[in-house]
């Protein structure tokens, strides 16, 4: 989908931006997925669901989803030199970031690797990135009206937090974003995207905890990521690790 303007007459330079909403699905995740293994959907497309019956989260949790929060997913094209398809989890992060910073201008947020956005030190959205074929199924909740339970996690909300709008305004001002940092991430590399996020997240030198394959507890500052987004963690004894896949929790 190519053109100038998306369907709101907002100019998005060559990309038409088109979402469609659904009253519920199990995920708008898996039913990206159906559409991308039928090579049947295009960048540009946003699928959002007013609630889903089964919401899939990070490592295989479930994500709860009742009316009132943002459940949505888009499909990224994987080119010949496009950077590394994880490094996405960056993108989507920042893009919700910039738009919950937008209603919430005042309030202590921060980015956590690796697609986390904390508001008041609490998690408000989930970002779940998928492949199939050559195509990135991004998949984006955002609590917008509720706070579901997030098992060991402190939850918030744009509602607790003091803002007024919905799921699909939120989308509307999120797509636009996305679709602009796509651009950068694809026109300028990892790199700048990079940059802009560790502006953003937990400084150089925090303290960070994070577990291994068998459950072992691993703990260091950070000190900063890898060219294709790999956590570095500098653990007491200076040895420097390269964590690429789990949770990590800040202090
Ligand atoms: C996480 O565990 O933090 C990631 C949660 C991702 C949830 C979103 S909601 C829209 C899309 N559809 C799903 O089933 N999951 C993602």
């Amino acid at each position: 989908m190519h053109g100038t303007h998306n369907r709101s007459g907002c100019s998005v330079a060559f990309l038409t931006i088109h979402i469609e909403t659904v009253k519920q699905t199990a995920s708008t995740n898996a039913d990206m997925k159906t559409l991308a293994e039928q090579g049947s959907v295009a960048e540009g497309f946003w699928l959002r669901a007013v609630r889903q019956s089964g919401g899939v989260g990070r490592l295989g949790r479930p994500w709860s989803s009742p009316e009132g929060n943002l459940y949505c997913s888009t499909v990224v094209d994987m080119h010949e030199n496009d950077p590394a398809p994880s490094s996405l989890s960056f993108v989507a992060g920042l893009a919700v970031y910039t738009v919950i910073r937008s209603y919430l201008p005042g309030t202590e947020m921060i980015l956590k690797w690796p697609n986390d956005v904390l508001v008041s030190q609490a998690k408000i959205c989930g970002i779940l990135l998928e492949r199939v074929k050559n195509q990135v199924v991004v998949g984006i909740g955002v609590n917008i009206a509720v706070s579901p339970d997030v098992e060991g996690r402190l939850v918030t909300s744009l509602a607790a937090e003091g803002a007024t709008t919905g799921a699909a305004e939120f989308l509307t001002r999120l797509s636009d974003i996305f679709e602009g940092l796509l651009k950068t991430w694809r026109e300028r590399g990892f790199a700048h995207i990079q940059a802009e996020w560790l502006e953003l997240a937990h400084p150089v030198g925090s303290m960070m905890s994070t577990s291994d394959e068998r459950g072992e507890k691993i703990a260091g500052e950070f000190a900063g990521l890898t060219a294709d987004g790999a956590l570095r963690l500098r653990k007491a004894d200076g040895t420097l690790i390269e964590i690429r896949a789990g949770d990590i929790s800040i202090g």
